[in-house]
Parts: C-alpha cells; sequence; structure tokens
C-alpha cells in the first residue's frame, strides 16, 4: 500500500467471504486499531465482542429483514457497542472505532461490511438493537451501533470510481462563494 489515498480507494463493502479463519494475530491487529481510535473527552464509551462461534454468527445474521443475512458465511463479526452514560457523542466515538476497524481490515488484506442495528428491525419487527442484545448477554447500560462482518474476500469489487466523487459537495468559505 502507498499511502492511506490508495487504501481508501480499494476499501469496498464485502459481503463474500472465503471459508477460512482469521488468524488471532489478525485479529489483534483489528482490534489494536479499533482501541486508538480517537473519542471526545478521550471517554472512550465503547465495547466491542467478538463473535467466531458459527452458531451464534448465524443467529446475528437473523438480525434484520435486510441487509444482515450475509454475515452467515463470515468468519468473524465485531459487535460494536457504546455506554451512552459516558458520552453524549457516543454514535460518532462509536462510528470512528468502527471505520478504523473496517480499514485496517483492508489494510490486512481482508474485507469488511458494517451492518446497521441502532434504529433498525428484525424481519418480526423487533428492535434489532434489542435482538443482538439478547443473543450476546450484553448489558442494558451498553446500546448496539452495528456489525462489522469481517473475512478473508470471496469477491473482486472495483476501486472506488473517482469519476463519481462528488466535489460539488465541498464548499469554500460558504455557500455561493466558489461558482
Ligand atoms: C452507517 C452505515 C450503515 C450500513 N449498513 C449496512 C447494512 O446494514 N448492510 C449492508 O450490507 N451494508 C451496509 N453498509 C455498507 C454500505 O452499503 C456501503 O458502504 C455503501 O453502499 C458504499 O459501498 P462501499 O462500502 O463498497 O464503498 C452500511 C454502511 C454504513 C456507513
Amino acid at each position: 500500500m502507498e499511502n492511506l489515498l490508495d487504501l481508501l480507494r480499494l476499501r469496498r463493502s464485502t459481503r463474500v467471504f472465503k471459508d477460512t479463519q482469521i488468524s488471532p494475530e489478525l485479529v489483534e491487529m483489528l482490534m489494536q486499531a479499533t482501541l486508538m481510535a480517537p473519542s471526545s473527552k478521550r471517554s472512550n464509551p465503547w465495547e466491542f465482542v467478538l463473535v467466531d462461534e458459527p452458531a451464534t454468527i448465524q443467529t446475528l445474521a437473523a438480525c434484520k429483514k435486510h441487509g444482515s443475512q450475509f454475515l452467515e458465511k463470515a468468519p468473524l463479526a465485531v459487535v460494536v457497542l457504546a455506554d451512552p452514560s459516558r458520552s453524549d457523542v457516543w454514535v460518532e466515538d462509536a462510528s470512528i472505532a468502527a471505520i478504523l476497524l473496517q480499514l485496517e481490515a483492508e489494510d490486512l488484506g481482508l474485507g469488511s461490511c458494517w451492518i446497521q442495528v441502532r434504529l433498525r428491525q428484525t424481519a418480526d419487527g423487533e428492535d434489532a438493537e434489542a435482538y443482538v442484545r439478547k443473543v450476546l448477554n450484553v448489558p442494558d447500560h451498553l446500546s448496539v451501533l452495528a456489525i462489522i462482518a469481517v473475512g478473508v474476500k470471496a469477491e473482486e469489487r472495483k476501486p472506488f470510481d473517482e469519476s463519481k466523487m462528488q466535489w460539488e459537495k465541498v464548499h469554500l468559505n460558504g455557500y455561493g462563494h466558489d461558482e
């Protein structure tokens, strides 16, 4: 990897994984990157549950009606939790940690995909957060933001298409000054 921009171009969501376990060394590096995440006032309100038991991963894959089923075939699910009583900006803090995890995965040659849990429902209309909390026995004071599926890529994705880069969303010195 030449530089961070190259890494960002290559990182695309991976939803198809090889049937290969991730070594403990790589899992440790993933979590090293995650635990270095900046957070407001260094409150570090996040916690993470690493899930590598296939049966539990399968159960987690049913946490939503759409957009979570592919987790079934992932060797690792990182469930991103946070304690809202520790930070009023826990969503931001936990999201930053989650994207660092995804970027470290890419840097290690692994694929990953974010599965949104917060504000989502299961196929039965149950709150997806409550579902995940029950499956993993998560204490009540922790909220569930997302699950990051991680594994060895079994699909080729094109790098980010820079012709679609939305420069029009970048404004200099306010709206209307840069036209
Ligand atoms: C906050 C957030 C929630 C997402 N939720 C899901 C999800 O529930 N299921 C899924 O398959 N992908 C999910 N994604 C992945 C997006 O669909 C993906 O990042 C987007 O389409 C851009 O594609 P790319 O990651 O390949 O560049 C989510 C991404 C973000 C940032």
